[in-house]
């Protein structure tokens, strides 16, 4: 009996996992690992597109109101999706980031860079304010 439970618990978590949201691993043929590619050389970097932009397109190949010469294989890649899934897909660039440009390595080279000034800086005041704290201590 036991057995049977769990058999029917692995299915079950096989069809919420296939069903339950968009199966990623099916895009990367296409889109690359991390949807870094254009899919068949014709489509945008989807990477690259912000999140609102990439649920808008999932949604509007379902509902056929986006799509350009090949929208016919997107179509059949999200079809059977709910429009809540395809929003939750998490691919596209966060908010944070959209429109704006992601910092470059340099750009985190020199926050970095800065933020160790500072640390220095603090910890020069710190120890300073410590040497105090001692003569005052000892003042009194
Ligand atoms: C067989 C190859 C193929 C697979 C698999 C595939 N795509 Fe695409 N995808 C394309 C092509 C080609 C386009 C451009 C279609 C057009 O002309 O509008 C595209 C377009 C898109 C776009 C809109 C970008 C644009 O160019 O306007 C998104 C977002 C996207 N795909 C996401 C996905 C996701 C998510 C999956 C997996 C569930 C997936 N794709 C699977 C080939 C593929």
């Amino acid at each position: 009996m036991k057995k049977v439970i769990l058999v029917v618990l692995a299915i079950y978590m096989t069809v919420i996992t296939v069903y339950g949201k968009v199966e990623l691993d099916s895009c990367k043929g296409c889109h690359g690992q991390n949807f870094e590619k254009k899919a068949l050389g014709k489509s945008y970097i989807v990477s690259e597109m912000s999140q609102e932009d990439v649920t808008n397109a999932l949604i509007g190949y379902k509902d056929k109101t986006y799509g350009r010469s090949m929208k016919g294989i997107m179509v059949g890649q999200i079809k059977d999706y709910t429009n809540k899934e395809l929003s939750e897909t998490g691919i596209g660039k966060s908010i944070a980031f959209a429109g704006k440009d992601i910092p470059t390595y340099d750009d985190l080279l020199n926050q970095i860079k800065e933020l160790k000034e500072q640390n220095q800086e603090l910890t020069k005041q710190n120890q300073l304010l410590k040497k105090n704290k001692k003569y005052s201590l000892k003042d009194k």
